[in-house]
């Protein structure tokens, strides 16, 4: 874990803007995340929940299908924001970011403050086929 970069904030804030249009009517907790592509375009996630909560999409999975369906696959940077001292990716979400970008960085709070990560850091041992 380190501090992030000037470029890795820029990309905070923009999954911090993006919260703004969560949908999470069952437990109050907006989440953004904002995804940078091996080219340079930021492309963004909410959380979707459901009245079956379970069905809940975090916003990193969002942000990765909405790329991934737009044809991206190459990834440089994920930045996760919610409204707590500490917002890392949840397990679920590690898993399905790591089968496009293992070399991901991820951007999250931590104690209040932005953080950068490397995803493998984050999950140490993924599963793959
Ligand atoms: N959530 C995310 O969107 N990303 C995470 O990494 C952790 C949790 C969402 C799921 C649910 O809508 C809400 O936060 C509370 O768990």
């Amino acid at each position: 874990m380190r501090d992030p970069t000037p470029d890795e904030l820029e990309l905070y804030a923009a999954a911090r803007a993006a919260a703004a249009g969560a949908y999470a009517p069952y437990s109050g907790f907006a989440v953004g995340a904002a995804m940078r592509t091996a080219s340079g375009e930021v492309i963004t996630g909410v959380n979707i929940e459901n009245a079956s909560y379970g069905l809940t999409c975090c916003a990193e999975r969002t942000a990765m299908f909405t790329a991934v369906a737009a044809g991206e696959r190459d990834f440089t940077a994920i930045a996760v924001h919610g409204d707590a001292s500490s917002v890392p990716p949840c397990g679920a979400c590690r898993q399905v970011l790591a089968e496009f970008a293992p070399e991901l960085v991820v951007v999250y709070r931590q104690d209040g403050a932005p953080v950068s990560a490397a995803l493998a850091e984050l999950l140490p041992a993924r599963f793959a086929l």
